[in-house]
């Protein structure tokens, strides 16, 4: 249906999310951009350790599946920020955001993406119920200039956009996931869970309810102030009127 494609992914690690790509002859040519840190912050809260992380052991590991094309993997160890669309000597239809896991990585990823194929093809988020701020903060954008596109959600935790003439939604596998999306969205909450936990643990639940008494409290004394200036008022002004005649 869609032919020959380019394919450019953003966080790549050991290769996982390339293994398929590096199969299919109908993906002629393949950018790997990844930093190749040795920490990642995560907007989850937490840092992610990667150690021996480098191009070279993923291509290696790669290597080793069958039918595996790597000649045509072309891997650049920077940020988008370090790099320029032309750079990847591609025009993809096919991008895949799985770099930093912060929304302003995710932003910036999906921004360098529209860039490398001007509002076409498609853009895929992995992690999306991690860095769904940037996700939004980009959709925000499309919708500020107008632009056409599609978003939709994959099970498990996959955010699609795209453009009118990628009908990748059209596409019988794509559709049928699309319809099971549900799934998605309850891991999606479930991923999250860990921060209602939080929330309501014991300790925040009994610190909610102190702040709740402080609060009736300070209501219940402004509210004995204001009834008893009013008292106040109208005494004064009873005690003006009957003023003369007493003189
Ligand atoms: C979750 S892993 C990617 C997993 C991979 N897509 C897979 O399916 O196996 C995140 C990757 O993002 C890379 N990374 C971290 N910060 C980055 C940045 N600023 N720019 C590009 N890649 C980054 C890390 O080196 C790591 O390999």
């Amino acid at each position: 249906m869609h032919g020959a494609f380019s394919y450019l992914e953003i966080g790549s690690h050991l290769g996982g999310s390339l293994q398929a790509l590096v199969r299919d002859p109908a993906c002629d040519a393949i950018a790997s951009i990844d930093a190749r840190p040795t920490w990642m912050p995560d907007e989850g809260g937490i840092t992610i350790a990667y150690p021996d992380n480098s191009s070279a052991r993923m291509l290696r590991l790669l290597g080793d599946l069958p039918g595996a094309s790597l000649g045509k993997i072309r891997t650049f160890d920077v940020s988008t920020t370090q790099l320029s669309p032309v750079d990847l000597g591609l025009v993809p239809s096919l991008c895949f955001v799985d770099g930093e896991h912060t929304d302003e990585a995710a932003l910036r990823d999906a921004r360098f993406c529209r860039a490398a194929m001007p509002d076409s093809g498609c853009i895929a988020f992995h992690d999306a119920a991690i860095v769904y701020r940037g996700i939004a903060q980009f959709l925000r954008e499309l919708d500020a200039e107008a632009v056409a596109y599609s978003a939709y959600f994959l099970p498990a935790t996959v955010f699609v956009i795209e453009f009118p003439q990628a009908k990748l939604r059209d596409v019988e596998g794509v559709t049928s996931l699309i319809l099971e999306n549900y799934r998605g969205y309850l891991f999606s909450l479930q991923s999250n869970d860990r921060y209602r936990e939080f929330f309501n643990h014991w300790v925040f639940r009994e610190w909610r309810t102190l702040q709740r008494r402080l609060l009736k409290g300070r209501l219940e004394r402004w509210a004995a102030r204001e009834t008893a200036e009013k008292l106040g008022q109208t005494t004064g002004s009873a005690s003006a009127m009957t003023h003369p005649t007493q003189d």
